[in-house]
């Protein structure tokens, strides 16, 4: 036995995958790929390199940086130009040196890294142990090397012409064209149809140097095209500094990648031209640039993120321009009715949209969080739009929602900052937020971006109805455009919010509260509350505080407060400033954002932060930078990384 089988189930979901072939030495790219790539999973990391007729692996539970120790330790040397490597972050189990990747198979020749759920692998398992294989960990992707060491070993007993499905028949993404499906590819793809669930695969094997292999299905995986190297890789930061070249891998598909060319199959060996696009961000955007943190050069971007987002999206004929289309405008003017799909933050992006889109269309607009919508069986026809808002769109909760969505005929439109990825691929329509890499896990500017988006979308809506004229949307426009100019005044004037942070650092709690659009972003500061300063953090919407939650006010609560607009919304503003005069009566320390010149709450603010006026349905996008700040702040002087909370990851490919 090389192991012992526990009862415990450890999955592998939302790691960082990358794969490399070429001339370099494969140990030093594929390190540098997972730095870049640490944000997705961080609890365990592993390398494997071919070379020399060895396949070498090396596995640490801990961050990335655990494995760099050992490796400089104990010197070991990992020569090959054939290598791949992963970060974890698991959901169940512990992040054991054991249940890291890569996972071989009993000859050592095979290594396998991951990222999905496989959920029938316990059957697998079974039927492995059933047949003599030894399985070491407690993963599901250990199951994997042993079906490819039994596919690749029934294939050699059948012979080569029975292992080459259509030899010379191929498409190859760039340089020369490539011969004939590999054996460990055929290997792959039979594999893959027995999986069930969502993954992505990445293979290497000790007798096959000079070629990767990878599969997926509901799970990311794009290919880097450098000259005489490839990459496969979760996603484009992984290979950015080599190459700005890159490769869609469509759903349930191999790609059989060897320095001179990479090959798509379909799972039945039918071979399948990926798509080529090239990246319009480059290695510095992935970079820190000079911030101690991703999170405060994100902060800080916000401006020029904002600005990329809305560049361009008026046309010469004042039309709205998305980036993806594949609905007519008939198709658009017979939506009846709107659902907003999305998780977390991107949630709070669609809570706005919904104060937009039916003010400016008319349309009832829902907004449910992804992971709820296709279980209570929402009533959708071909008259239904589905608007899905993922920064990575890879959400797997988003994209089963949008599965679903068509699958019920309705119409999806996705607001994305991932080129290439899932959720937009799935999408009938398509609007970029294009804000580049977010690297921190908390999301910021992309946050900004999907805000902004909704709103082009509105106008869209509405100007393809006919709601709006298209004199009145390039009037929304132009002043949507003068944003990234406000949101650079904001952050301008955030010191006394880092200030107010520090002096909090040992609260206990905090309480957010807003009304209309000011209460979706009191949901977004305590979650950025939540996941970076791991406080009891909780937004209301200020009327509904005297429903319950004020029992929770006592002496010293920090209670921040979102105040509309009093010229945009006087009547709400009078019952927000109500609202703090009721929290503050009961000990609560008040901290009240509101825009310049508003007087009305001054009485009542124990702490006061001033933001730009602005149209009450554009003011999230300056009122949510103090909470971000606020938040960031907090988090750093409780001595926590910011750019990796406890128990996160930057992109959630589980269900
Ligand atoms: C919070 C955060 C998450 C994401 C959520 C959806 O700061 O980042 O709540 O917003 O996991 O992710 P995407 O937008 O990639 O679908």
């Amino acid at each position: 036995m090389r192991g012992t089988r526990t009862g415990l189930r450890t999955l592998s979901n939302m790691c960082g995958i990358i794969g490399y072939v070429g001339e370099q030495p494969a140990l030093e790219v594929v390190l540098s790929g997972l730095r870049r790539l640490e944000y997705r999973g961080y609890d365990s990391a592993g390398v494997a390199v071919v070379g020399g007729g060895v396949l070498r692996t090396a596995r640490r539970a801990g961050r990335l940086a655990n494995l760099e120790k050992v490796l400089d330790e104990s010197g070991e040397q990992m020569p090959g130009t054939t290598g791949m490597g992963h970060t974890r972050w698991a959901t169940h189990g512990g992040p054991t040196d054991v249940n890291a990747h890569p996972h071989t198979d009993c000859t050592g020749a095979v290594a396998v890294i991951h990222n999905g759920i496989i959920e029938n692998f316990a059957e697998l398992r079974s039927e492995l142990e059933a047949a003599g294989h030894e399985l070491s960990s407690e993963t599901d992707t250990e199951v994997v090397a042993h079906l490819l060491e039994i596919e690749i070993a029934r294939a050699a007993a059948a012979g080569p012409a029975a292992s080459s499905v259509s030899s010379g028949s191929v498409s190859s993404g760039f340089g020369q064209p490539v011969a004939s499906e590999h054996p460990v590819t055929e290997a792959l793809r039979v594999v893959c149809r027995r999986l069930r669930g969502a993954f992505t695969l990445v293979v290497l094997h000790r007798d096959h140097p000079g070629v990767v292999v990878g599969a997926r299905r509901n799970s990311p995986l794009v290919v880097g095209l450098g000259v005489g190297e490839a990459f496969l890789a979760s996603d484009v930061s992984a290979f950015i500094a080599h190459t700005r070249e890159a490769l869609e891998i469509g759903q349930d598909q191999v790609v059989e990648a060897r320095p001179e060319g990479v090959t798509v199959y379909d799972f039945d060996g039918t071979p399948v031209e990926g798509r080529r696009y090239h990246v319009d961000w480059d290695a510095s955007a992935a970079e820190k640039g000079g911030f101690p943190y991703f999170m405060l050069k994100e902060i800080s971007e916000q401006p020029e993120a904002l600005a990329d987002t809305l560049r361009g999206r008026l046309s010469s004929e004042g039309a709205i321009v998305l980036d993806e289309e594949r609905l007519s405008d008939q198709d658009f003017r017979d939506i009846d009715k709107v659902f907003i799909v999305a998780c977390g933050t991107a949630y709070h992006a669609g809570l706005i949209a919904k104060y937009a889109i039916e003010h400016w269309t008319r349309l009832p607009c829902e907004v449910e969080m992804a992971s709820e919508f296709r279980y209570r069986d929402p009533v959708l026809d071909r008259s239904t739009l589905v608007i899905a808002i993922s920064q990575s769109g890879e959400t797997l909760d988003t994209l089963m929602a949008v599965k679903h969505a068509r699958e019920q005929k309705a119409r999806v439109l996705a607001i994305c900052n991932t080129n290439g990825s899932t959720i937009p691929r799935e999408s009938d329509a398509v609007l970029y937020t294009r804000c580049g890499p977010e690297v921190g896990v908390a999301a910021t500017k992309t946050f900004l971006g999907q805000v902004a988006a909704c709103l082009l979308v509105g106008l869209f809506l509405a100007q393809t109805r006919g709601v709006l004229y298209g004199d009145e949307v390039a009037a929304y426009v132009d002043r949507l455009q003068r944003m990234p100019e406000l949101v650079r005044r904001t952050l301008g004037t955030v010191e006394p919010v880092r200030e107010l942070a520090r002096s909090l650092a040992d609260a206990k709690a905090v309480l957010f509260l807003g009304r209309h659009v000011g209460y979706p972003v009191a949901l977004e500061g305590a979650l950025k509350l939540k996941e970076l300063a791991y406080m009891h953090a909780e937004g209301f919407p200020a009327g509904e505080l005297k429903h319950g939650p004020i029992a929770l006010i006592e002496p010293g609560l920090p209670v921040v407060v979102v105040v509309p607009s009093p010229r945009g919304r006087a009547n709400l503003h009078g019952k927000v400033v109500s609202n703090i005069q009721e929290v503050r009566a009961r000990g609560a320390r008040t901290i009240v954002i509101a825009e310049d010149g508003d007087t009305d709450v001054e009485p009542y603010a124990d702490h006061l932060i001033r933001v730009p006026a602005t149209s009450s349905l554009f003011a999230p996008l300056v009122t949510t930078l103090p909470l971000q700040v606020f938040a960031c702040e907090l988090a750093l002087a409780r001595g926590l990384d910011v750019d990796q909370p406890r128990n996160l990851a930057k992109s959630v490919t589980v269900e």
